[in-house]
């Protein structure tokens, strides 16, 4: 099938030779080929360019034309940080924070995380998948191109693996690059559980069986008071590290313990969260990404925004020259959208980003925050069409301006309108 998209408004993020990943200031220049034309064969990308210089149509047959009329286009979303298997809503540690717990107390007294884990036990691997499986199409059908899945509601090793099972049909199931992370430490399981301890039973038992499956391509802990401290995160990055598995870690969302730079040290892929940074943390950052190798900084507006805390101090971070990706941390307790749409506008309003910083942040680093730049992120010649078509649109600032508005109209993945 042959498909010429003409009229685009505005095509962002095409490239000749795609970079992997842009930095700080370089972030804003993601580029945007104004009044373009785009050409799909078969689900694939095959050319594009300015309506200037537009060869014409010399081959009708089997054409399906789309006039992109004010509208622009993009490279579908790219979620680099979700929890998108769980086993139910937490809707009513929602309204107890309404009548005024804070997330943390709830936590405290067993809900949160561990309310998760026990719903997630006694749910069938086949209905989970169900589940999840909606929940994907869901974020799919609202622009995601590709996206990462954390384990991390089972806090057993049976229910761990149940989760990275999901995960796995789901990357067999679905065309889009779909990453799994194993989020080892996540809570201290009830019972005679300590941190250490836990961190040392995953280590030793379990991290060998989620590898023996194939099933992790990166670990995860959230390194946090109350949570796991900067030694048990240690042992298991140092764990990982000796077998080949990078991290993305959950660090300073509520406290500065050093855990950045402790991730940074241990070549950690992504640190994650970022609501509160000190200026250690952002040099720490500034030195990676100037050393080619960097650490990507995932913000994650959206759990800001729905637990009321701060949002991650973005601006000095792109003063830096650091790479941010932008993610929804799709979760039932503190981020119960997998909406990357908003994501951005939340970005844009609320982090001061100017527009092309976070469709950048969203889109070509959100794909490097996951290792899948090969195959998402742009728009260059040969790639899968997993792209998004907006409504029209002034500009891309509309993308905040209108902040009531839906701005995907269309969503294609492998060149099928869904
Ligand atoms: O990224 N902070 C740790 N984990 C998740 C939320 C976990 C939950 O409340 O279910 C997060 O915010
Ligand atoms: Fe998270």
């Amino acid at each position: 099938m042959r498909q010429l998209w003409k009229n685009i408004k505005g095509l962002v993020g095409a490239y000749d030779t795609p970079p992997s990943y842009l930095r700080g200031g370089e972030m804003r220049s993601f580029p945007v080929l104004e009044q373009a034309w785009l050409a799909i064969e078969d689900g694939v990308i095959v050319d594009f360019g300015s309506m200037d210089s537009f060869p014409g149509i010399a081959d009708w047959s089997g054409l399906e034309v789309l006039d992109c009329e004010g509208k622009y286009v993009l490279p579908a979303w790219c979620d680099s940080h979700t929890h998108l298997v769980f086993a139910a809503s937490r809707s009513g540690e929602f309204l107890s924070r309404l009548e005024g717990k804070s997330y943390q107390e709830i936590a405290a007294e067993g809900g949160g995380i561990l309310n998760s884990a026990r719903a997630l036990r006694s749910m069938s691997e086949a209905d989970l998948f169900a589940d999840a499986r909606k929940r994907l199409l869901q974020a799919i059908h609202s622009g995601t191109g590709s996206i990462e899945i954390k384990s991390g509601y089972g806090l057993d090793a049976e229910a761990e693996l149940k989760m990275l099972r999901v995960i796995r049909a789901l990357k067999e199931d679905f065309s889009i690059p779909i990453k799994a992370t194993f989020l080892a430490c996540h809570a201290v399981p009830k019972g005679n559980w300590t941190a250490q301890s836990w961190t040392k039973h995953i280590v030793e038992k379990v991290l060998p069986m989620v590898v023996q499956e194939g099933l992790a391509d990166y670990v995860d802990a959230f390194c946090e008071k109350g949570y796991f401290g900067l030694e048990e995160t240690q042992l298991l990055l140092d764990a990982a590290s000796a077998i080949g598995i990078r991290s993305k870690v959950h660090v300073n969302q509520f406290n500065i313990i050093g855990g950045v730079k402790l991730c940074i040290n241990s070549n950690a892929l992504s640190v994650d969260h970022l609501e509160v940074l000190d200026s250690e943390d952002i040099a720490a950052l500034q030195l990676a990404a100037e050393s080619g190798n960097p650490t990507f900084a995932t913000s994650l507006p959206g759990c800001s925004y729905f637990l009321g805390i701060s949002y991650t101090p973005v601006g000095d971070l792109v003063n830096a020259g650091v790479p941010v990706a932008l993610a929804t941390d799709f979760n039932p307790g503190s981020a119960p959208s997998s909406n990357m749409s908003r994501v951005v506008q939340l970005a844009i309003l609320k982090m001061k980003m100017h527009p092309l910083e976070a469709i950048a942040a969203a889109t070509i680093n959100g794909a490097a925050a996951m290792e899948c730049s090969d195959r998402a992120g742009v728009i260059a010649r040969g790639r899968a069409a997993n792209v998004i078509v907006t409504h029209p649109m002034q500009g891309l600032e509309d993308l905040a301006y209108d902040f009531g508005k839906e701005p995907v109209d269309k969503v294609f993945i492998d060149g099928v309108n869904l």
